[in-house]
């Protein structure tokens, strides 16, 4: 019979290096040197004029540095034993049940993982979808994010897009309507709960009615939090998009609001549905539950010294600050006349698109005849009085336009 021993009775192995050792000395040349010298102080620059990506610069991570001594790696379940044991499996479940608290689920209700990004997330999502609604259709507005339309055909299911209103959240009207066409087959919805340009937040309520309505009853819904996944839970009478409010699994970004120098994700699903897709594979003792293989243990322990750090009153406080930032560049654009607006709880600043260089300086999504300035923790007055200089000199005297307002 096969005896397991305790890791306590293995005698310990002699190293001839340790795992702190320095690299061989001279690996890099002078000029190679010199390309990172050059390629960091290109990096500060660029940082420093960020305003168009929901990407928060504002973290230190700089206590971990010791830990990149370890090829950590969380292959596997998280919230299983595995083979390969360098990993930081433990700070991950505990980054999974902040978010699990934030969404209104309990233990043992959920399950997840810490995600490579947020498309990672709603793969994850739809895989499961698919998974539990067999021949389901995918419902999404065509407000969303590009990588939804990637995921359906990497998953080959059938989708249907539904018409968006004018300030960017799903036509509910619309969603009835292509719902009708379809009442024989099941439904997977995909909301936006922060559209990526106008951030619009679908209606986790009426999407449900119109479920109702036309009689459906095999649904799935998918939340897609990338960015407001980590926003809304902390502003007072904000739509609800958990899992007390009908959704079967949210993706959330983690280098999006919390902010880190990889990027990164959690996604939650109700455990019952995840039972059902589950593998076991030998080679790495553990199940199979996840859309990666090897998988990122530094941002689990990056995710999980933020929440500790911050904790939901520091967060609480950081979205605050971005939303009040958002009215401060709304007043300094409407002073010289610069159509934008807000879309309610939200931190992005949609804008009639400023000329070129004005969008390359300062990094701006831009889509058609707009653009957006999304107010992440990183964004300062300073900065938005910056960007507002530049408007001012490449526009020095725009023709006051009418204010519009997304209805
Ligand atoms: C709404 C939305 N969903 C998904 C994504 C994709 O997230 P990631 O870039 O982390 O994969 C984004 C990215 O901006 C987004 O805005």
């Amino acid at each position: 019979m096969l005896k397991t021993f305790a890791l306590e009775e293995f005698a310990p192995v002699p190293e001839e290096r340790g795992p702190l050792a320095a690299p061989p000395a001279g690996a890099l040349d002078a000029a190679a040197q010199a390309r990172l010298d050059r390629l960091y102080e290109a990096l500060k620059r660029r940082a420093a004029h960020m305003l168009g990506y929901p990407t928060n610069f504002d973290f230190d991570y700089r206590e971990l540095e010791r830990f990149f001594a370890f090829s950590m790696n969380n292959v596997g379940d998280p919230f299983e034993d595995t083979l390969y044991s360098v990993n930081t499996h433990e700070f991950e479940r505990e980054a999974i049940d902040f978010f699990a608290q934030l969404y209104h689920i309990q233990k043992p209700n959920y399950w997840g993982y810490v995600t490579q990004g947020g498309t990672e997330g709603n793969m994850y999502g739809l895989y499961l979808a698919r998974e539990v609604c067999p021949n389901g259709v995918v419902y999404f507005s065509e407000d969303t994010h590009y990588s939804v339309m990637k995921i359906v055909h990497v998953l080959n299911l059938k989708h249907i897009v539904v018409r968006s209103q004018k300030n960017g959240e799903m036509d509910y009207g619309d969603f009835a309507d292509m719902l009708r066409l379809n009442r024989d087959k099941p439904v997977i919805a995909l909301a936006n709960i922060g559209t990526t340009m106008k951030g619009a937040v679908d209606d986790l309520g009426k999407i449900r009615q119109a479920l109702h309505d036309n009689a459906i009853h095999h649904s799935y819904i998918h939340c897609d939090a990338a960015l407001f996944g980590m926003t809304l839970p902390f502003i007072k009478d904000a739509p609800a998009f958990d899992f007390a409010a009908g959704a079967d699994s949210i993706a959330v970004s983690g280098h999006k609001f919390i902010g880190m120098p990889t990027p990164s994700g959690v996604v939650i699903a109700k455990r019952h549905n995840v039972e059902r897709v589950k593998a076991a594979i030998e080679y790495i003792g553990a199940s199979d539950t996840t859309i990666a293989g090897s998988r990122n243990g530094l941002s689990s322990l990056m995710l999980w010294r933020a929440i500790q750090a911050l904790g939901r009153k520091g967060f609480e406080a950081q979205v605050k600050a971005c939303l009040n930032m958002a009215d401060y560049a709304l007043a300094r654009l409407a002073e010289i006349g610069w159509p934008a607006w807000v879309n309610p709880y939200s931190n992005i600043v949609v804008l009639d698109r400023p000329p070129r260089e004005i969008i390359r300086k300062w990094q701006l999504a831009v889509k058609d005849d707009f653009a957006h300035l999304i107010m992440m923790p990183h964004v300062s007055k300073a900065k938005i009085d910056a960007f507002m200089r530049d408007l001012r000199r490449v526009c020095p005297a725009p023709e006051p336009m009418p204010r519009r307002s997304a209805a």
